[in-house]
């Protein structure tokens, strides 16, 4: 693996007395898809909250290509490069399933390539393409199934041309048939190329999921996160043979 392009260092952060990320230390290769795991309130969605900049970190440190990122804006952060999608999905609700995505290619960073500039609905369909819902382009979001709105974060996600893409459970609720066809969009997207008039670099990926199977597939290397502490880091092998881990999902049934 090359050297870190997401640094994360001695990081915290608490909830009155809850420690929900507890000291957490964790780098990111360019080329790399890192998978991130851990049972139900393991501070996964603070770890993604605190990287992109929606919660403030009680102290640590973020570098991304070894800028410090730590209590930047959002929109700074996503201008730089990282794009998430979310656990509990907020889409525009009222408005067109195109013009969610369109308003992601109104960001700074997709329109610094000007060829765009005027093409933006054109783009949005290549990602809406991309995701497999263009069929769907012009139904507000609110009628989209749990599985078509995933479908709509990862979209709306890409068309910020991210380098470094964070998936906050995107198998969550799907079928195993839909489970599949994400699992293949993510694998064609880390490898980039030209979809249509979207381009992609092939983005470094960090996939955040409940349970590791879906995982085990795509990811070069899981850390596992329980009770705020990073208690394991290696191969899909590595982690479902690790003791400690299987003792942190034992509560849970099946990891
Ligand atoms: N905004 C918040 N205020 C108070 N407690 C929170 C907040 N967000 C998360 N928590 C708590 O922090 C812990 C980690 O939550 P979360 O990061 O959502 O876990 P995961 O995504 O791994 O399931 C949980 O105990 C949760 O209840
Ligand atoms: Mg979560």
């Amino acid at each position: 693996m090359g050297e870190a392009f997401l640094e994360v260092m001695g990081l915290n952060k608490q909830f009155g007395g809850l420690k929900a990320v507890n000291d957490v230390n964790f780098s990111v290769a360019r080329e790399e898809i890192l998978g991130l795991i851990g049972p139900n309130g393991a501070g996964k969605t603070t770890l993604v909250r605190l990287i992109t900049g929606i919660l403030k970190a009680d102290s640590g440190s973020i570098l991304f290509k070894k800028r410090e990122i730590t209590g930047k804006k959002t929109w700074d952060i996503v201008n730089r490069g990282i794009a998430c999608t979310f656990q509990n999905m907020r889409p525009f609700r009222r408005l067109p399933i195109i013009a969610n995505v369109m308003v992601s290619c109104l960001s700074p960073r997709a329109m610094k390539r000007g060829e765009w500039v005027k093409r933006i609905e054109a783009k949005a369909m290549d990602a809406l393409e991309f995701a497999g819902i263009s069929d769907m382009a012009l139904e507000d979001a609110s009628t989209l199934s749990q599985g078509d709105l995933k479908r709509l974060e990862v979209a709306r996600a890409i068309a910020t041309e991210p380098e470094l893409l964070i998936l906050d459970e995107p198998f969550g609720g799907l079928s195993p048939a839909e489970t599949e066809l994400m699992a293949k969009s993510i694998h064609r997207l880390h490898k980039g190329g030209r979809f249509g008039r979207l381009h992609s670099e092939g983005p470094a990926m960090i996939i955040i999921e409940h349970k590791l199977q879906q995982l085990m597939k795509i990811a070069d290397r899981i850390i596992v996160l329980n009770f705020g502490t990073i208690i394991a880091d290696g191969t899909p092998v590595e982690i479902v043979n690790n003791s400690k881990v299987i003792e942190a999902y034992l509560g849970e049934g099946e990891i």
